[in-house]
């Protein structure tokens, strides 16, 4: 009796000070390994498919879904409900369509030119099950940057959504003498040589498309994903089954249910919504409610109409919401979840403070990456969480970066230095079996230039993700800066060589460098010998090409172009020295769309900005 309750005593007290030991040094312990299971066995599946070889596609579990869940809704749009038989019919619409009236067959890539719109899935749905791939086209880009995406996925056909004449503003005749082939989404076209969809859906049959062994590998691409990464073009970053598959279990993995009701504000032709989004929508057999643009004032209206439960988001979406006038019904929605990325420390707090007790998913991983951290304790102001489980799944390292030189500093042989935690160092992640890097389409020197090797040791392989990180003591993971020539801006990836190849069309510059200073894009530029500035051309070229999110605003004048010890133009001191025009000697204009150009940037001009009388 004695001795039992001795043991008994001495097991609560083991158990008690092992509990206590673990709240106070892991104290995320339970949380992480109930998560990283759950990821495991998620793994495991995929991994046992590859195995069996008995491929699943995402397409293959949607049509899956439409047999055991037929009259579930699966998109709302515009208050109109579309269930998992109404997209899957319609999709099989679209397939016998183009079997018929197309030479396209299996391992084809088909472009897709579309705004957010339910036959946006049912095109991209129709193609996967001829066993197309799908190269999504941003909606935003403009004539070069298009032309460029055709000839970078290879491919020869084009669907454009029905606001065609808008999508294709001025060069449809260009894709037409290229041999594009150009199929639109309506009844019928002014153009003779552009395909309808619409006019041929009626009489098309709405039976499953044959069987045509659809993938024979998990790792043959399914989509190309439109990225800037951090040099020249958009590149199409190649999207292989595995990969979309695997976006398609987050929000499941963070606790997502078949009763969840997904708002999705985002893109369809970026990843985020489209993968994750869709993807994960069809893993849940729940339902999604599209929009086909976000409106910071329409979406609380929404979430209590359809009774979300979880939205998708970028960090500029919460930040607008937060900006939109007090209500008393700030609280009142069912709203428990927010997945996405790029939410600041303040924004975050703000957004919590007013609208409840939202838990914020923060999901790191570029749309080619072969990383992803995923915050699933809701930690404010942290896109991840690492601990030693993780790092034996996924390889990955911070490495000390030279700001000034714009590269990773080196040992003395010429290997990368760690960082040590807390500090800010380059993200990168190692190229291996189980995460394989798959890179872009339609050019190997891009993909190469994204890999950096001999890092550590001789003839390792690691994925610059051009990503500033810190990790702390407890392995929470922050953002800290994108280095080298990208910035974002309104969850847009904008390659500043991009921005740079434009502004050299114009026949009065000489050389330009572009970078940014918070949220400022500004572009130093030398003006050619007997030239001058010519503000309304500028403009002109600007709007013409470049999307909204990456024109610059601000042109500085400059003599000439600083250079470093190793020749690369020299933004450090240019960003140090800011926009303040009393503290710049140079001639400095700011874009004025009223004005359509780019005016001189006066004192005046500057307080009217301060006090947010003129807006950028
Ligand atoms: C939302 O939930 C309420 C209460 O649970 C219910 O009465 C209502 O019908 C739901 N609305 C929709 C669009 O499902
Ligand atoms: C002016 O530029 C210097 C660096 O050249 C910088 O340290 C300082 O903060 C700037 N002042 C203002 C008001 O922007």
């Amino acid at each position: 009796m004695f001795l039992s309750l001795g043991w008994l005593s001495a097991a609560v007290a083991g158990i008690l000070s092992a509990h206590i030991l673990q709240k106070t040094c892991f104290p995320y312990l339970w949380k992480d390994l109930f998560f990283l299971l759950k990821v495991m066995r998620y793994g495991v599946k995929l991994e046992l498919y590859k195995l069996r070889s008995e491929v699943c596609t995402v397409m293959d579990r949607f049509i899956q879904q439409a047999q055991l869940i037929p009259d579930k809704p699966f998109v709302i749009f515009e208050g109109q409900i579309y269930t998992y038989r109404d997209v899957e019919q319609r999709s099989n619409r679209l397939a016998h369509i183009f079997l018929q009236n197309t030479n396209l067959r299996k391992g084809d890539c088909v472009a897709l030119l579309m705004n957010n719109e339910p036959d946006f899935l049912c095109v991209w749905f129709a193609l996967a099950k001829i066993g197309c791939s799908i190269a999504f086209l941003n909606t935003n880009i403009k004539s070069r940057s298009l032309m460029h995406c055709f000839t970078s996925c290879g491919a020869k056909t084009l669907v454009v959504g029905s606001d065609v004449a808008d999508l294709l503003d001025g060069f449809l005749s260009t894709l037409l003498e290229d041999n594009i082939e150009v199929w639109a989404m309506k009844r019928s076209f002014e153009h003779p040589q552009v395909h309808t969809l619409l006019d041929k859906l009626d009489t098309a049959s709405s039976k499953r498309v044959p069987a045509v062994p659809r993938t024979t590998n998990i790792k043959t691409p399914t989509l190309y994903i439109f990225t800037s990464g951090t040099t020249g073009l958009p590149k199409a970053a190649v999207i292989s089954h595995l990969q979309s598959l695997k976006a398609a279990g987050g929000f499941w993995a963070f606790g997502g249910t078949q009763d969840d009701i997904i708002y999705i504000p985002l893109p369809l032709y970026h990843s985020a919504a489209s993968l994750i989004g869709i993807g994960g929508t069809i893993e849940l057999g729940a339902t999604c409610v599209l929009k086909k643009k976000f409106s910071a004032s329409q979406f609380w209206k929404d979430c209590r109409k359809y009774n979300v439960t979880i939205f998708q988001y970028i960090g500029e979406l919460c930040r607008y919401l937060c900006n939109q006038p007090k209500t008393e019904l700030d609280k009142v929605h069912k709203v428990r979840m927010g997945v996405g990325n790029g939410l600041r420390q303040d924004v975050w707090r703000d957004f919590q403070n007013r609208f409840g007790d939202i838990k914020m998913c923060e999901v790191y991983g570029s749309t080619e990456g072969n990383l992803c951290f995923m915050n699933h304790i809701g930690k404010i102001g942290t896109v991840g969480r690492s601990n030693f489980i993780y790092k034996l799944l996924f390889k990955y390292d911070l490495v000390k970066y030279d700001m000034v030189r714009d590269e990773p500093e080196k040992d003395e042989h010429g290997f990368c230095k760690r960082v040590l935690h807390g500090e800010t160092g380059l993200l990168l992640s190692k190229v291996s079996a189980l995460s394989p890097f798959f890179g872009y389409a339609g050019s190997k020197q891009l993909t190469e230039k994204k890999i950096m090797r001999n890092v550590f040791v001789k003839g390792d392989a690691y994925v610059n993700t051009g990503d500033l990180m810190a990790e702390d003591q407890e392995g929470f993971i922050c953002f800290r800066d994108r280095v080298g020539d990208t910035f974002r801006w309104k969850g847009e990836n904008v390659a500043t060589t991009e921005v740079t190849e434009i502004l050299g069309l114009v026949d009065f510059i000489q050389e330009v460098n572009v970078f940014y200073f918070y949220v400022s894009r500004v572009a130093a530029v030398i003006v050619r010998p007997d030239h001058h500035f010519d503000g309304k051309k500028l403009f002109e070229c600007v709007v013409q090409n470049l999307p909204g999110y990456a024109r610059p605003l601000f042109i500085r004048l400059q003599e000439e172009m600083e250079m470093t010890s190793t020749f690369k133009q020299q933004k450090f001191r240019l960003v140090q020295s800011g926009f303040d025009p009393s503290n710049i000697s140079e001639p400095l204009f700011v874009i004025d769309y009223k004005l359509e150009s780019y005016i001189p940037f006066t004192k005046t001009v500057y307080q009217s900005i301060l006090t947010g009388e003129r807006k950028l």
